[in-house]
């Protein structure tokens, strides 16, 4: 692979393969009219929305035999990036070295807009201009985005979610998290709304696939749409992080999933409304475990600490660098002492914010009423629409009794972490008067409007001055208003303060870094743009004794199986292919279906859906998860023990091919045997 092949503007090239799906995961054109892979779990919403008790998707599977079969998804879209320049010269025209960082932003911003509105594009084209290392450089994207992305293929939950929650971040791993779908165009090729009069999309390139696979040791390259990484903070961030922050949010998810769990397991309808949100909640707390123990097993503040002692040891020897960086790494350790309380209370807030229903509905309603407050009816009724259109949806995965108990769990961990001199009146009284948090529970669960659909639809019908009145009427949502209005009149300046002076410091120590290390590479941080990482196929060795290889197998499939568990249930047909070992072309040498596989490629959320490549340029897996030893790689790359999680390509194959015998797709595909050639 050369760099023309990896980035061209001159002819197709990988990047023409790669598309950002619904902006928030990774697919890969896979066939010459515009077939996309990506995972099953960036796809469920979509296969979610096409289900209903006749056909269930979810649990069946989905295949379209042909192209009238396939299911358009309104608001799904597929963006490909036609072409990248670096515009820093441009952006920070006028920019100077100490400007107060306020006229910095609003110069930059002029400057942007400058640049968007003279950069060369088509008409259906679109711009996008992002900072790179912490806003010393800046780099313009133009874009087309296609609306119109059908679903094509998903396999059942048993094989595209198998494992579940218990296997999520997990090795030995054997989902097989997979979906298609595909791109129409207008009748001219360009982006189009849905139509039934559009086209299959003729991509500039279309990934081949390998049906040979990797052996341990063999490069691999990811391309895709990483959202955020912050590899180049110091280590007060990277302990703070380990210390105080990962254990203040974990302990607030640590009560909401032992509640929701308790629940979801007493009974099934529970299960069905709440098995979404405790996917989503479950996520990131199993992840933030994982990066605080690897951060401490493998001493990753030690590791900054010796990186700035380094930093400081090359500023002695250059007065130059000294005069422009000698005040950094000093001027930080004061700088994050004042944002640690700030940043506990900043995460208690989002976390109970965001873990009890109630109370990010009373959040959504205080947007409203604050724009009666300030802007009067007109702002009221601009804003209440939104508010109404969720109710539906809120209401419909909502489980009174037990986001009862998570309200009375995490306002006492608000309480505490907040401490009474951090705490409005208002709530104080309101507590006091209860006597407990559950009794205080009780209360607003028992007679709160914000619990009833249909009142509370009613109310927000009713014109902005009685809305309001009848709302702050209201002891719940006038609880959760107090907790907002203290927050943002309270902590948020504060915190607005201390990162007024955070910003440009990290930028200074980025250049610094870069500065003082020239015979090192500096790679940008993620931030959702598309990003090339490479690595090679290998296990590691998770803790003492212990050894991970990078492949697994349909055996181990079959090893997991346990009948009708929602985790871990095969269905029959694939039980019956592994007997008869019916595995096409796609077993390997040994005779073995592969099934995941694991390599040193820095990635991170976004990066699901990404292709894995081999070093000819062809599919050999799809990204969709990390190691848990090894999450800590958003602020610290190790290789030693960092691995992201692939599908092998061949097990999407097989499962294409035999189990859901959708040849047809198998058909449009390009199949190749890169190492028969030589
Ligand atoms: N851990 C992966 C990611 O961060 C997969 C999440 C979806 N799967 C699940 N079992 N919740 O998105
Ligand atoms: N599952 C993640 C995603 O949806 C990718 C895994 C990761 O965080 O690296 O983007």
């Amino acid at each position: 692979l050369t760099a023309e092949d990896i980035y061209s503007i001159n002819k197709g090239s990988l990047k023409d393969a790669i598309v950002s799906f619904g902006g928030f995961c990774t697919a890969e054109v896979i066939s010459s009219q515009g077939l996309i892979l990506t995972n099953h779990h960036c796809g469920y919403d979509a296969i979610q929305e096409h289900s209903t008790l006749a056909h269930n998707y979810l649990e069946d599977g989905f295949w379209s035999k042909n192209r009238n079969d396939e299911l358009p998804n309104p608001g799904l879209t597929a963006t490909f990036i036609v072409r990248i320049e670096e515009v820093t010269e441009a952006a920070l025209a006028g920019i100077t070295e100490g400007m107060p960082e306020k006229d910095r932003v609003a110069a930059i911003e002029t400057n942007l807009k400058k640049i968007r509105s003279s950069a060369k594009k088509e008409a259906w084209e679109e711009t996008l201009i992002r900072p790179f290392f912490e806003g010393n450089r800046y780099f313009l994207f133009v874009t087309e985005t296609y609306k119109d992305v059908r679903l094509v293929g998903a396999p059942p939950s048993s094989i595209g979610k198998f494992g579940s929650d218990t296997d999520n971040w997990v090795w030995p791993r054997h989902t097989g998290d997979f979906s298609l779908f595909r791109i129409y165009t207008g009748p001219n090729g360009r982006p189009a709304e849905y139509s039934p009069d559009n086209i299959p999309l003729i991509p500039r390139h279309s990934l081949p696939i390998s049906l040979d696979g990797v052996a341990e040791g063999d490069f691999t390259l990811v391309f895709g749409f990483p959202g955020r990484t912050q590899e180049y903070l110091p280590s007060q961030a990277v302990a703070q992080t380990v210390e105080t922050l990962n254990p203040t949010r974990i302990e607030i998810r640590d009560k909401t999933l032992k509640i929701m769990d308790a629940a979801m397991r007493r009974d099934a309808q529970t299960k069905i409304q709440l098995a979404s949100q405790y996917a989503t909640i479950a996520n990131s707390w199993k992840k933030w475990i994982g990066e605080s123990q690897g951060l401490k097993a493998t001493d990753g503040v030690g590791k900054k600490l010796r990186f700035e002692a380094e930093f400081q040891a090359r500023l002695q020897k250059d007065t130059n660098l000294k005069a422009k960086y000698g005040d950094i790494l000093p001027t930080f350790g004061q700088v994050y002492t004042d944002l640690e309380p700030l940043a506990k209370l900043r995460d208690t807030y989002r976390e109970v914010f965001g873990n009890c229903r109630m109370m990010q509905l009373g959040l959504m309603i205080t947007a409203v009423t604050k724009e009666f407050d300030t802007k009067g009816e007109t702002g009221y009724n601009d804003r209440v629409g939104r508010v109404k259109d969720a109710l539906p949806g809120f209401f419909k995965e909502f489980v009174a009794g037990v986001d009862h108990d998570v309200f009375a769990a995490l306002i006492e961990i608000y309480c505490r972490n907040f401490g009474d001199a951090n705490l409005p009146e208002f709530v104080k009284g309101n507590i006091k008067k209860a006597k407990s948090y559950n009794n205080l529970a009780d209360i607003f669960y028992g007679k709160s409007l914000l619990l009833n659909e249909k009142t509370l639809a009613e109310v927000l019908n009713m014109p902005a001055d009685k809305a309001t009145k009848i709302l702050r009427k209201d002891a719940f949502f006038r609880f959760i208003e107090a907790i907002v209005q203290d927050y943002s009149a309270n902590t948020d300046p504060k915190l607005t303060d201390v990162n007024t002076k955070l910003i440009p410091l990290q930028r200074r120590y980025m250049a610094g870094q870069i500065a003082a290390f020239p015979e090192r590479k500096f790679y940008p941080d993620a931030n959702s743009t598309l990003r090339v990482t490479y690595g090679k196929v290998s296990g590691f060795e998770p803790r003492d004794g212990a050894c991970y290889t990078p492949y697994t197998y349909l055996d181990g499939v079959i090893a997991k199986y346990i009948p009708g568990d929602y985790e871990f249930d095969v269905p029959q047909k694939l039980r019956q292919l592994y007997t008869d070992k019916n595995f096409g072309q796609y077993a390997t040498a040994e005779g073995k279906i592969p099934v995941c596989f694991m390599a040193s490629n820095h990635t991170t959320g976004g990066n699901s859906g990404s292709p894995a490549i081999d070093a000819n340029g062809n599919l050999i897996g799809l990204n969709f998860d990390r190691v848990w030893e090894g999450t800590m790689s958003d602020i610290n790359y190790d290789p030693s023990i960092c691995r992201n999680i692939m599908v092998d390509a061949r097990y999407i194959l097989f499962i294409v091919d035999k189990f859901a015998g959708a040849t047809n797709l198998i058909q449009e595909m390009k199949l190749v045997h890169p190492k028969a050639k030589n």
